[in-house]
């Protein structure tokens, strides 16, 4: 009898995962009782992924509101047809709602939540997705355990919030981490210690002033947003798997003799707005093969630095450069060595238009754009 009435508050709302943990005999019944609509439990059934984009993840417009599920906090909407969901956003939440255990995603942006209490997500290990962007969460509130127990966690979005520390211990299950548009100023050299999975780590717009070490180990690390900073140095040292490295709008003067040559995936180089200057570098810094766009307008170069003949787009607008050495792209000239530099922007320097060195053709014979 129990399970027939259950049966009714089945059909108008979707199962839940938790209702299957809690009385498998009763699960097996409504599965025989709804043939047609079987799914297996096993396989974890996430109708609708959603999707990455900046402003963080999207949220199914366009259906009606769903009827609230028993244990969904009141201020929260949990649509039935996904049930491992729970949205909270953009409605002046001055707390953090309940979670109920059998949520992956829940959405918390937009409010005024200024508190990650201890024990918030306590009941809900199963986490996958956490949304708190948008809010007003200081590091003195966040406890001190709230993420560490939770061993799924894949994406961790705290960006626009009023954080001066990192958070943390983070899970190690971690896949992309943001924290953009902070005040934080440090991070410790075991911040990131043991995320393993780590694939995209936003810090851009804090106050940071050092990084330290804290990167090397993540092996896994493609993508790094450090731009809008504080920073004097560059990171000590890259991880292995690098491909994207942002460090625009900092106050960076020099970088290592051979500081790209660990990683070597490295694609996108981008340290516009900073503070370099010839002195501040070796002759072989820039040169690394595996690099396709380097970013280095508005320093306080005076001489174009040596590039690896691979690169395709390199920025140089706004510096101190006054001339035009084909040396830099080409050490060797013939039908087998050229550079394959595409687009070339030298303007706001001190070259004169004229000073197009007369090899340049043979030497920059892909480019499409060379603005001087
Ligand atoms: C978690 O669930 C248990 C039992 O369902 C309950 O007693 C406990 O208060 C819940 N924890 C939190 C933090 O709400
Ligand atoms: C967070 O920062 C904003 C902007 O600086 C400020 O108006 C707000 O009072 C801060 N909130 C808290 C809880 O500190
Ligand atoms: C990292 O990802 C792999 C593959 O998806 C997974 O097997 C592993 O458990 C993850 N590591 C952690 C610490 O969660
Ligand atoms: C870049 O390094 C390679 C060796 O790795 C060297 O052959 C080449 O001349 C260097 N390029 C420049 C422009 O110095
Ligand atoms: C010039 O091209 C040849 C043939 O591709 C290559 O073996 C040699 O390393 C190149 N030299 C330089 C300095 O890039």
């Amino acid at each position: 009898m129990q399970w027939a009435a259950l049966l009714i508050v089945a059909g108008l709302c979707t199962l839940s995962q938790a209702q299957y943990d809690d009385d498998p005999h009763w699960w097996y019944q409504y599965l025989r009782s709804q043939q047609s609509t079987y799914y297996d439990p096993y396989e974890p059934y996430e109708p609708y992924e959603p999707y990455a984009v900046e402003e963080g993840p999207a949220y199914p417009y366009g259906s009606p509101p769903p009827p609230e599920s028993r244990d969904c906090p009141q201020e929260c909407d949990c649509p039935p047809s996904f049930s491992t969901a729970m949205y909270c956003d953009n409605r002046n939440l001055k707390y953090l709602p309940f979670v109920p255990s059998r949520m992956k995603y829940v959405y918390f942006q937009n409010n005024q939540i200024s508190a990650i209490q201890e024990g918030a997500f306590d009941n809900a290990t199963g986490l996958l997705w956490i949304a708190l962007h948008g809010n007003q969460i200081t590091s003195e509130k966040v406890g001190r355990k709230v993420f560490s127990k939770l061993r799924h966690l894949e994406r961790l979005y705290l960006d626009h919030n009023n954080l001066t520390k990192m958070p943390g211990p983070l899970p190690r299950s971690l896949r992309e981490l943001h924290l953009a548009y902070n005040q934080i100023s440090r991070v410790p050299n075991n911040a990131f210690e043991g995320l393993e999975n780590l694939t995209a780590l936003y810090l851009q717009h804090n106050e940071i002033q050092e990084v330290g070490t804290a990167l090397r180990g993540l092996k896994s690390l493609i993508m790094v947003d450090l731009s809008h900073n504080k920073l004097r140095k560059v990171p000590d040292g890259l991880p292995l798997a690098l491909e994207q490295l942002y460090l625009e709008y900092n106050n960076v003067y020099t970088v290592p003799d051979a500081y790209f040559k660990v990683s070597p995936k490295l694609l996108y180089v981008r340290l516009s707005h900073n503070s370099l200057t010839n002195a501040g570098l070796s002759s072989n810094t820039f040169n690394s093969s595996s690099l396709l766009e380097l970013d280095l307008s508005y320093n306080q170069l005076q001489k174009i630095p040596p590039v690896s003949t691979n690169l395709e787009n390199l920025y140089l607008q706004g510096n101190r450069i006054n001339e035009f050495s084909i040396s830099s792209f080409c050490t060797v000239v013939d039908v087998m060595n050229f550079s394959k530099l595409q687009v070339l922007r030298l303007d706001g320097n001190e070259i004169k238009r004229n000073a197009l060195p007369v090899d340049a053709p043979l030497c920059l014979r892909l480019a499409s754009v060379i603005e001087i």
